[in-house]
């Protein structure tokens, strides 16, 4: 079967027959019609890849079918077969499709065989690249779907490694600051030092602009200055007394133990810094590493001040807590000696001196909730042995 399909129209049957002999082959097709009404109604039932139409009017308006035809074959090649340039008239070119003229005398007919042969070859070609078109278009659509899928499989898979991510760290969190409080909870004059050191330090942080994403390493470094801690005897940790040289050094020793503990966890390691240096001072006379002024890092800078304040405003066995102005006389007197001058004024302006009072009003509160709840369980307890008992005593 032929790949194309042509219609030929002639009011003549001599003429007809001419033209199909003319046309047809193993590429071509051909059908037949004689009037204006059979072309329409064939154009309308087949797809014809030429039309070539006899123009002859009145007999055969030959221009006016091929525009007809635009309506059924918009992709046809349409040729208007005249016998001379004047029998064609003034043929206007559409934008949908474009009328062919062609001139030559019943004799000359043959030579319409190259023109339609050209007219298929650019029909192949655009029906090739109408068929890759769609092909292209349908691979697209796939592609697309398939991205869509994987986008969606991508992000539901980030979403949970984000949840274990999440739980872990907050997992990781609680061990590690369940250690620190163990470490603290030896003594009951460090209860709770460690938190309260996280707070302040948090503060401080906060009104001196400390980088942002740095804001959970210092939380953490505040958190667990001190864990060093584990590594010091009892008898010198839980002394209730002063400590003697010996004592001192040994005590001194918590700042690198800390530091060594801090390497050895991949977490802490961005706190080592502030955890081994917090004991440093302003003049260079700290420890372990005598460092000064700004090469002291800044969040051991930080730590230092939210340790010495805790201390400051907290009771210890050799001392009483001293209100927020003492607080305040004491960091201003070892600014620049302890302390630097310029993060202790941000701290006092910032009304971190007056956070103890905050902390205490709080565990107040939170001692008075517990007292609550103790009173009401009591209560219940107290209830149900009042039931219990009678009903034991008739078994
Ligand atoms: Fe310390």
């Amino acid at each position: 079967m032929a790949a194309f399909r042509a219609l030929v129209v002639h009011s003549q049957t001599e003429a007809l027959g001419e033209l199909v002999e003319v046309l047809a082959g193993p590429q071509l097709t051909v059908d037949t019609a004689r009037s204006m009404t059979e072309a329409l109604n064939r154009a309308s039932q087949q797809d014809y890849a030429v039309v070539v139409a006899d123009h002859r009017p009145p007999e055969m308006n030959g221009l006016e079918l091929l525009e007809r035809t635009q309506a059924y074959l918009p992709d046809a090649l349409r040729i208007l077969l005249a016998a001379s340039p004047d029998a064609a008239g003034d043929l206007p070119h559409k934008p949908a499709g474009t009328i062919f003229r062609f001139f030559a005398r019943p004799w000359e007919r043959w030579q319409l065989q190259a023109v339609v042969a050209e007219g298929l070859k650019l029909h192949r070609l655009e029906r090739e690249q109408r068929d890759l078109i769609q092909k292209l278009g349908r691979e697209h659509e796939k592609l697309r779907k398939r991205e869509k899928l994987l986008d969606v499989v991508v992000k539901e898979r980030t979403r949970e490694i984000e949840d274990a991510y999440l739980k872990l760290k907050a997992a990781n969190r609680q061990a590690l600051l369940g250690l620190a409080e163990a470490i603290e909870a030896k003594d009951a004059y460090t209860k709770g030092h460690c938190g309260r050191v996280a707070a302040f330090g948090m503060h401080l942080a906060r009104a001196c602009k400390y980088p942002e994403a740095d804001m959970e390493a210092l939380e953490f470094a505040s958190f667990l200055h001190d864990i060093g801690k584990i590594g010091i005897r009892d008898a010198v940790l839980l002394k209730p007394a002063a400590l003697d040289p010996e004592e001192w050094i040994h005590m001194r020793t918590h700042a690198v133990k800390g530091y060594e503990i801090a390497s050895q966890i991949e977490m802490l390691k961005p706190t080592m810094s502030a955890i081994r240096n917090h004991h440093e001072r302003w003049d260079g006379a700290g420890y372990p590493d005598g460092l000064k002024d700004t090469s002291i890092p800044l969040a051991a800078r930080i730590v230092c001040i939210a340790d010495a304040y805790d201390a400051m405003a907290t009771d210890r066995p050799y001392k009483k807590a001293l209100p927020s102005e003492e607080c305040e006389q004491l960091l201003r007197k070892n600014a620049g000696k302890m302390f630097d001058p310029e993060l202790v004024e941000i701290f006092i302006n910032s009304g971190g001196t007056r956070l103890m009072e905050q902390v205490a009003t709080d565990e107040a509160a939170a001692a008075e909730a517990a007292a609550a709840e103790a009173e009401a369980a009591e209560a219940e307890a107290a209830v149900e042995r009042a039931v219990t008992i009678p009903a034991a005593a008739k078994v």
